[in-house]
């Protein structure tokens, strides 16, 4: 995979993307992520195109600092009609790139009529894309999945899927190696990802179940991807973009790290972003896939989980740290 990939008229390097992720993509961990290296093109999570437009600029949504660029943002829409304001905001914020969300498979999101129910209706896909590329010069972007089935006839609507996207002026794609109903810890099928780089010609990024140097370069191999696309390892490693580079680029790899000290940067970055009752939410999420690091780990996780505010979860984690020493020595990524 060459160092550079070029998405529209944004070169991209290397080419490792941060994923879009509701309640995780935020300044606080893309501002953590810069700090390690590694990663080409941030992400918001989705951002739903009909509030854009009045969402205020200091949102936990909408904050970014210097250090998140480029960044992509992610839009959830249903129709075409709501595009145009919400790409005149983005234009506004100084996005450097726009990605469609058309893989998401949340109830909520799918009773909406958007993410991966998109999919089944790609008429009104169509409309959006071709509205999105009247409205912007901006690198534009779709995140897939693959469909309904592993099958002949999902295949074929799979590529008239992805060719109606590079026809109406898509810059890449980025396919989530796994059907719509499939969960995480499925394993992904990147062999489809390698059929879908035969249909079209723009970059194609593969996404899902890459978590480490190892599994990069399996996916690569399998995929023939142009480019990554990192998820949950992201909220666990934050330095994985970085090792990753160290890998397939012999880039710097991360320096040294105790876990507490990375714990705490993050929580730090929520204060000096995110009003007091913002906060919580965000760090049990982050949690979540953080703790994963330690063997004890999930004492942590429930602790903070258990925990009634932003105040308290953070004395927890100090006497989880404080218990376990061990886990808290620095580590050689
Ligand atoms: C907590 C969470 C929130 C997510 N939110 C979004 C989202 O807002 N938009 C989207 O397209 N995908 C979303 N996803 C899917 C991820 O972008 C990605 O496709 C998925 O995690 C698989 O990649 P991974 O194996 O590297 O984690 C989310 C995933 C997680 C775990």
């Amino acid at each position: 995979m060459p160092e550079t990939m070029n998405l529209g008229s944004l070169a991209v390097h290397p080419p490792l993307l941060l994923a879009p992720m509701a309640g995780l993509s935020h300044s606080a961990l893309r501002t953590l992520i810069a700090g390690f290296g590694g990663c080409g093109l941030f992400s918001t999570e989705m951002l739903s195109a009909v509030s854009l437009p009045q969402e205020s600029a200091t949102s936990p949504y909408l904050l970014r600092t210097e250090v998140e660029r480029p960044l992509s943002y992610q839009l959830l829409a249903a129709r075409a009609e709501v595009i145009p304001p919400a790409v005149e905001r983005l234009h506004a914020l100084g996005a450097e790139a726009i990605d469609l969300n058309l893989g998401c498979p949340a109830p909520n999101v799918r009773r909406m009529g958007g993410g991966a129910a998109l999919m089944s209706r790609p008429d009104t896909v169509r409309q959006m894309v071709a509205t999105a590329r009247r409205c912007t010069d901006l690198p534009l972007s779709a995140k897939i999945r693959l469909g309904e089935a592993l099958d002949a006839q999902n295949e074929a609507r799979l590529r008239d899927f992805c060719r109606m996207l590079e026809g109406e002026g898509l810059d890449f794609v980025t396919v989530h190696a796994r059907l719509r109903g499939e969960s995480f810890c499925r394993k992904p099928h990147w062999g489809w990802v390698a059929k879908v780089k035969t249909w079209v010609r723009i970059p194609v990024l593969a996404n899902g179940g890459v978590d480490s140097p190892a599994s990069a370069r399996a996916c690569l191999a399998e995929s023939g991807a142009d480019g990554l696309m990192i998820g949950r390892m992201a909220a666990q490693r934050p330095w994985v973009f970085a090792e990753i580079a160290r890998d397939l680029y012999g880039r710097p790899g991360p320096k040294p790290l105790s876990l507490p000290a990375v714990y705490r940067d993050f929580a730090a970055g929520l204060v000096g972003r995110f009003p007091p009752e913002r906060r919580l939410g965000r760090l049990k999420e982050f949690t979540h896939h953080f703790a994963a690091n330690w063997f004890f780990g999930h004492h942590l996780a429930s602790r903070v989980q258990g925990s009634r505010d932003f105040t308290e979860a953070c004395a927890r984690a100090e006497e989880f740290f404080a218990a376990h020493p061990e886990a808290s020595a620095f580590e050689q990524p």
